[in-house]
């Protein structure tokens, strides 16, 4: 995994160059305290940066402190929100005031992993704000910073699956310079948002990074990152048939030698789910007579890409027919996977187990 970690030290003097150069002179920026640092993340969490300068400022204005904000009305903050949406945020806003007011004393606490307990605050923001606020060498990934990290990289993983995001942050950390931790964390903000665009837009051009590119070497922008929405699991639907016969043999077939549940042992079953009248149908093709409908039930079981929905049929028959019947001796070293879990319960049930 730490392939790359070469490549990513090399990130942060070419990068913070270029933000001292290029940086945006945001208010919250201007003037950094824990406080201004916290509710600025919070209200740029889904909202863009022009979109937030007026409600930052009059936000300050109303709120100059933490322990005016958990002084606050209730309705009044959300008053003030109104336009920013998610207005949760501005609740939990005021819930994290209020327990800072009142348990640390007015202090915001200085570690990442403090801050995470916080309502409204999670990974990327304790990130942010530890780093920004208090200078702690952690990481803040967001969208940008994975789409950054990808294209430098040129990596192909998900950044949408979630069982890759510790890769990520171990790159991100890979990157972070010991020194200037929050100016770093803000430099990919700055250059996801003007200079490492999404899609088939970045600006190469003025890219500070440029050199390290993978993506940009191999002409890979518009691919990357990888966001790929998770995969709907294909539905099949079946009916499968617990047949026995009064000598007690069972029907039973061998699967396919290659594929799901490749070799193993499965009730006799077909595509779709059967009414009974059609289960009856199909019985007669098989040749075989129904004596006892006996029971009959619905089952799935879920695969890693394929969700199988069962109409199931228990039925005592007479004749000989197509399947081919097995013994109870026979079955005993046979294996019948747990997707058909309910009928071998059943089966077991009527032996007696
Ligand atoms: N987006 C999220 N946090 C930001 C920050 N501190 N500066 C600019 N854009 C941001």
């Amino acid at each position: 995994m730490m392939e790359f970690e070469e490549k990513l030290k090399g990130v942060a003097a070419p990068l913070l160059a270029w933000y001292d150069a290029n940086r945006r002179r945001l208010p919250w920026r201007e003037e950094v305290s824990p406080y201004r640092t916290w509710v600025s993340e919070i209200m740029l969490q889904q909202t863009r940066v022009a979109a937030v300068l007026p409600y930052f400022q009059r936000f300050m204005e109303r709120y100059p402190t933490v322990e005016a904000l958990a002084a606050g009305e209730e309705q009044e903050l959300l008053k003030l929100w109104e336009g920013l949406g998610y207005y949760s945020r501005a609740r939990n806003l005021q819930k994290t005031a209020r327990i800072i007011a009142e348990e640390y004393g007015g202090r915001f606490p200085a570690e990442y992993d403090a801050l995470t307990a916080l309502p409204g605050i999670g990974d990327y923001t304790a990130g942010a704000i530890a780093s920004i606020a208090f200078h702690e060498p952690v990481p803040a990934v967001d969208g940008n910073v994975l789409r950054i990290l990808s294209r430098i990289t040129g990596s192909e993983l998900n950044i949408l699956d979630a069982k890759y995001k510790k890769i990520f942050r171990a790159w991100a950390q890979a990157a972070l310079p010991m020194e200037r931790p929050g100016a770093f964390n803000q430099a990919l903000m700055d250059l996801g948002a003007g200079v490492c665009l999404p899609g088939g837009a970045p600006r190469c051009g003025e890219c500070p990074l440029a050199h390290l590119c993978a993506a940009r070497e191999e002409g890979r922008q518009a691919l990357l990152p990888v966001r790929a929405p998770k995969k709907e699991k294909r539905v099949e639907e079946m009916t499968v048939f617990l047949l026995r016969r009064e000598d007690g043999s069972v029907a039973l077939r061998q699967r396919e030698k290659t594929g799901l549940l490749a070799g193993l042992w499965e009730y006799p079953n077909v595509r779709g789910l059967l009414t009974e009248e059609q289960a009856a149908r199909q019985l007669a093709d098989w040749g075989v007579s129904p004596l006892r409908w006996e029971k009959s039930w619905r089952g799935k079981h879920i695969f890693t890409h394929i969700k199988w929905e069962m109409q199931g049929y228990a039925v005592t028959v007479a004749g000989e027919g197509e399947p081919e019947w097995y013994s109870a001796e026979q079955r005993r070293k046979m294996a019948v996977p747990s997707a058909f879990e309910k009928a071998n319960s059943i089966l077991r049930e009527w032996e007696g187990e």
